[in-house]
This record gives structure tokens, sequence and C-alpha cells, in this order.
């Protein structure tokens, strides 16, 4: 009896976004580890919560083709790229990284409705949410940096910036209480 519920091209899918999550949380520890030697610990406070953020976005790929009865393929992952060179280049290299990953989530809705497989399209629809508010949380950094003179921002105004966001709350709550339901 065929107990696996994803099509093998959903199976490949899933498991690649579910590397995709993986990568983008080792680019958030590799610009959190960046901030913090530039002296910028707030920012890289921030970022790191961002990486466990990123974390359980991945778990919770991983916990629903298990729960699917399909298999997990746990691939390599690419190391990030090249350290920023400001606050507002790191700023911007994130609001690159989550339109790119909000346009790799669509492309799967766009493969579940065409396959007819309710059940993942269902379980995306939280992503797709998800990166509304990611895509959003990125945009407000990018008018901080903005605000604060961008490129050419005082030493003053980063260090504000810097305060502000080592105070932000917890985002990772959201995708920490999703994957919850599953205790390992
Ligand atoms: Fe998992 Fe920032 O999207």
């Amino acid at each position: 009896m065929k107990t696996d519920r994803l099509s093998p091209a959903m199976n490949q899918a899933l498991n690649q976004q579910l590397t995709i999550e993986a990568e983008a949380a080792q680019t958030y520890l590799s610009y959190a580890a960046w901030a913090d030697d530039q002296g910028y610990a707030g920012i890289s406070n921030f970022l790191f919560r961002h990486a466990h953020e990123e974390r359980n976005h991945m778990m919770k790929f991983l916990r629903y083709i298990l729960d699917r009865g399909s298999k997990v393929t746990i691939q390599a992952v690419s190391a990030p790229g090249a350290d920023p060179t400001s606050i507002q280049d790191c700023f911007n290299k994130v609001f690159q990284q989550e339109v790119s990953n909000s346009e790799s989530i669509h492309r799967i809705v766009k493969q579940s409705f065409e396959e007819q497989d309710w059940a993942t399209w269902n379980f995306l629809q939280w992503f797709v949410k998800e990166q509304v508010e990611e895509e959003t949380l990125a945009l407000n950094l990018l008018d901080k940096i903005k605000i604060a003179g961008g490129e050419g921002a005082a030493d003053e105004a980063l260090l504000e910036l810097n305060a502000e966001l080592g105070k932000m709350p917890d985002e990772a709550h959201n995708a920490s209480s999703a994957t919850e339901q599953h205790p390992s």
C-alpha cells in the first residue's frame, strides 16, 4: 500500500525548500557574527534571533514531509556570501533574501495548486503569510537605516538603531509555536 502522500515532484520541492530555510539561517548567522564584530551587539542579537526563526521554518518543512509519510533528505548547505560592507548593505541583502524566499514559496504554492495537493497548499498558506511579515520586517529595517542617514549615517544614529534592534521583541515566537505542536 502506498503511504507516501506527496508526489515525487512535491517531495523534491519541499526538501529543497527545507534546505533553502537552512541556508537562510546560515546567512543570518554570518551577518549576526559580522555585526557583532563591527561592534553592533544589538543588531547582531536581532540577526541571531532571526537565524533561529529560519531554523524553525526549516523544522516546519521537515515535520510536514514526515507527517505526509514522505522521505526527508538532508542536503549540504551552501556557504553564505561575502560579509556585508555596511549596515545598509546588510539590510539590503536581508531584504533580497526574503524576496527570493517568498518567490520560492510561491512556486511551490503554484505547484501544489497544479497537482491539486490541497493539504500542501493549505500547509503553505502559513508561509505565504509569514513571508509578508518577513518582507515587511526587512522593509522596516531599510526605512530605519534610511532615516539614520543610509551609507552616511553618523555613529550616534547607528548606535541608536543598534540599541533599538537589540530590544525588539523576539520574532521567532511565531515560528516556534508552529513547531511546538510536534515535540520530539
Ligand atoms: Fe524562512 Fe525569512 O524566511
